[in-house]
Parts: C-alpha cells; structure tokens; sequence
C-alpha cells in the first residue's frame, strides 16, 4: 500500500486540515493510518480531543529503536473520533528527534496492508525531512493560488519531484486558475508534477472540522469536505493503482 507524504511550502495553506478530511474520507475497505510528522506539529491531538504525548510518535520512536513492529506501530496510534488510526506528535524538539530517528521506508514496509497518510507539515530541506520525502510514493503538497505560492512551488518542484510525483492541492481563492498552475508545473517538471485538485475556501468547515460538536456535518455537509472528496478518491485511486516513480518511467 501506499506511503503518501503532504506538505507545504509556505504560510500554513491548511495541510493539518487536508490531511485529516482526507483521513476521514478515506476508503473504508482499505486500512489507513494518518501520521503527524511535524516538528512544529501539535495540532491533531488538540483539534481532535486527543492525549498530546500518550501515545504519540515520540514513544513510537522510543519502542522502535531496534527496528519496526507493526504491533508497535498500531499500539502508538490512537483514533480520530468515529475515525482512522492517527500517531499524533506534539511538536518541539522531542519530535524534531523522533523524526531524525524514525525510518519511514521501513515503517511503511512493515505495514503491507496499509496506506499511510503524513502529514509532514512544511516541506524543510533538513536531512530527515527529505528523507521522509524519497520514501513516499506521493508527494503532495498544498498551496494557495497566489503569485508567491506559485513562485516558490515551481522553483522547488524540481527537488520535490525526483523521487516520487509531486501532486499540487490549491487550497482557497487566490488569482491563479488552476489550469495554468498545473500548465506550469507540468512544463517546469517535465510532466512529473501537476495539479491533483483544489479545495475551497471554507473556514467554517475547517473550523467544524476541528470542534466536537461540529465534527459530523462538517464531515458530512461542508463545502471543505465535498471539495476533498474529489482529491481524496484520486488519492485513493492512485495508491491503489500504483503511480509509477519518475526515474522509473
Ligand atoms: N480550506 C480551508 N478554508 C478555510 N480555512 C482553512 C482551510 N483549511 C484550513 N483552514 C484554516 O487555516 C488554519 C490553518 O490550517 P491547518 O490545516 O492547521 O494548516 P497547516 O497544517 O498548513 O499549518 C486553521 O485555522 C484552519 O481552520
Ligand atoms: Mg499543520
């Protein structure tokens, strides 16, 4: 199954958020953790009513030391409510030193059966952060259709398509249609990178998303999640479908 790393590059264009809608809309037939890879993370326990460090990716870095366990792995993870298994990290140095230790690659060989979802928060050129990047099968990062955006995503797309594709998510409103930036992504990256989708601007379902009493018609009704639905079933398609790695094509 498929190891799909989510980023950003800039600002915070609402990856926390994808990455848990997308979760959540995962298929139900297809077994699917989401992973909190971020140092300045720390978000999914408090949005979701969740223990910040109990289990968290910090204690699964500690049990892991000697080498991956699936068992390990799922006794680390709690659950989204009425939702998926999620290793949440509270975020700061401890996290910043589970993720230099933590070995992707072998995490996701070691669970065969599962597609999991990182949210790797922003896309740094550190060692372990790129790294995390060459295991995936996707990239994906989320961007808002803005000149700044846009100038800083084509400039890396690049580096961040080497591997594996580089699939863009606009997140919001913003000047830039959508068919040129994934015209100009595709041109800069010879075709190993392009636009997967975009979400609305909806910050009330992004808000319902994260609250207790908001949560279901968030999932059910919002403009975010109907919007999602359309990244998450490509998503889903293409890591069943296997996407084939650029230097392979
Ligand atoms: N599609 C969206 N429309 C409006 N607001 C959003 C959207 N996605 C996220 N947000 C809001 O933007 C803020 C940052 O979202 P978050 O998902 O934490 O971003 P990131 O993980 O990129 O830092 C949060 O307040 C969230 O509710
Ligand atoms: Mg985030």
């Amino acid at each position: 199954m498929s190891l799909v790393v989510l980023g950003s590059l800039k600002g915070a264009p609402g990856v926390t958020t994808l990455a848990t809608c997308v979760a959540y809309q995962w298929p139900r037939h297809r077994r699917v953790a989401l992973v909190e890879a971020d140092a300045d993370g720390g978000a999914v326990a408090p949005r979701f009513g969740l223990h910040p460090t109990q289990p968290s990716l910090v204690s699964f870095a500690a049990v892991s030391r000697h080498g991956m366990s699936e068992t390990e792995f799922w006794s680390a993870c709690q659950r989204l409510p009425d939702g998926p298994a999620v290793l949440v990290a509270a975020g700061g140095e401890s996290t910043g030193a589970a993720l230099e230790q933590i070995d992707f690659g072998a995490l996701h060989r070691s669970l065969p059966d599962t597609d999991l979802l990182v949210d790797a928060g922003r896309f740094r050129a550190s060692k372990p952060a790129a790294r995390l990047r060459q295991q995936a099968d996707v990239v994906v990062v989320v961007l808002p259709p803005c000149f700044e955006s846009l100038a800083v995503l084509l400039d890396r797309a690049g580096g961040l398509s080497e591997r594996a594709p580089l699939l863009a998510v606009v997140a919001g409103d913003g000047p830039y249609p959508v068919a040129e930036i994934d015209a100009a992504l595709r041109q800069t990256t010879g075709d190993r990178a392009w636009v997967l989708g975009s979400v609305a601007a909806d910050a009330r379902g992004a808000a319902g998303l994260a609250s207790d009493t908001g949560r279901v018609r968030a999932l059910r009704r919002s403009l975010l999640a109907r919007s999602t639905r359309v990244v998450t079933d490509l998503l889903a398609h293409l890591s069943s479908a296997g996407v084939p790695r650029p230097d392979a094509a």
